[in-house]
């Protein structure tokens, strides 16, 4: 994979990919005190366009105040729009879009207003998250030995860059044990969500996906949940049982990087056929129309580039 580009946007400004750097001494590195978004940018017949970027950025922004930024350096309006302008002087048709709120210049005594808020903004061309054969014939996935965060102990709620390492643990425990991708179970022992995605489960038609409290409150998730609802598909909030996975007619999960992929086994248990079932393909044409510009809701959900954005006005505050 490779993630270059011609420019990042930090902090109101265009930067050349190789001069995009920061200095060793940079608190977010050492303490994990960032937060962070995952968009993605879709081709479509009016133009590249951006899923659900109104709600990327205010997640991120609530991820900052989850985090106790107290103060960000631009509105989420300016944000959106440094993400639009970003990607079109990258000539980007499709990519991957990383904002990421940073300190610098303090914070060193272990309090997240000590220093200074930064954002930055990177894209680069990033498909087939979780491999190429994935979207037909589904992933194969562990219980990871690795618990979710307690909702008291790593804010469950924000994207921020420390909680991170839990999920590299039991991704990188999952794929040295031959699988793709880790289911986590919450503190209680009920199914939380994977290292980067929401799950679902399918049993009698009924789509079933655990409560939020403990897990990212995904867009994807989102997003299919009321798909679903249009298709006439019910989906309810419940605490799922690592056995009522093994039993589950179908099992997917969703999220911005991997998009909403069948699981064909777990724990080396064949789930349903052992092929992505007839609800999962279902949600996945439906999404696939969205992405592709092709869907109602794209009219709620893509923010294309072609509506005109300014080119971003960098006030002498901001540049100093
Ligand atoms: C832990 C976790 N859960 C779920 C998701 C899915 O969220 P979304 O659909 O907003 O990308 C992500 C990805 O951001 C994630 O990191």
């Amino acid at each position: 994979m490779s993630m270059e580009s011609k420019y990042l946007w930090m902090n109101g400004e265009m930067v050349e990919f190789e001069k995009a750097t920061l200095h060793f001494l940079t608190p977010t590195l050492h303490y994990g005190v960032g937060v962070f978004e995952g968009i993605r940018c879709y081709p479509t017949k009016q133009g590249p366009a951006v899923f659900r970027n109104r709600e990327h950025v205010h997640r991120l922004f609530n991820s900052a105040l989850v985090m106790g930024f107290t103060e960000m350096p631009f509105t989420e309006e300016e944000i959106q729009n440094a993400i639009k302008l970003t990607i079109s002087m990258n000539g980007f048709e499709s990519c991957y879009i990383r904002p990421l709120v940073y300190l610098t210049d303090g914070g060193w005594n272990l309090t997240a207003n000590g220093g200074k808020v930064n954002i930055g903004i990177a894209v680069w061309y990033w498909a087939n998250y979780l491999g190429e054969k994935a979207l037909d014939e589904g992933i194969r996935a562990n219980i990871s030995s690795f618990t979710r965060h307690h909702p008291n102990v790593m804010m469950t709620k924000a994207k921020i860059v420390g909680n991170y390492a839990n999920s590299v643990l039991a991704k990188t425990e999952s794929v040295q044990l031959g699988f793709d991708e880790a289911i986590l179970l919450d503190p209680q022992g009920y199914v939380a969500e994977c290292t980067g995605e929401n799950l679902f489960i399918v049993r009698d038609g009924v789509v079933y996906t655990p409560p939020t409290a403990p897990v990212l409150e995904g867009i994807t998730r989102d997003s299919i949940a009321q798909l679903c609802a249009e298709l006439g598909i019910k989906v309810e909030e419940r605490q799922i049982s690592r056995d009522q996975l093994y039993i589950a007619d179908e099992v997917f999960v969703c999220g911005t990087a991997a998009e909403c992929i069948g699981l064909r086994e777990i724990d080396f248990r064949k789930i349903g056929s052992g092929k992505t079932g007839p609800i999962t393909r279902a949600v996945q044409k439906v999404f696939h129309q969205v992405l592709r510009g092709e869907h109602a809701r794209c009219a709620e959900w893509m923010d294309y580039l072609s509506t005109p954005v300014e080119s971003f006005v960098v006030t002498e505050s901001r540049a100093a």
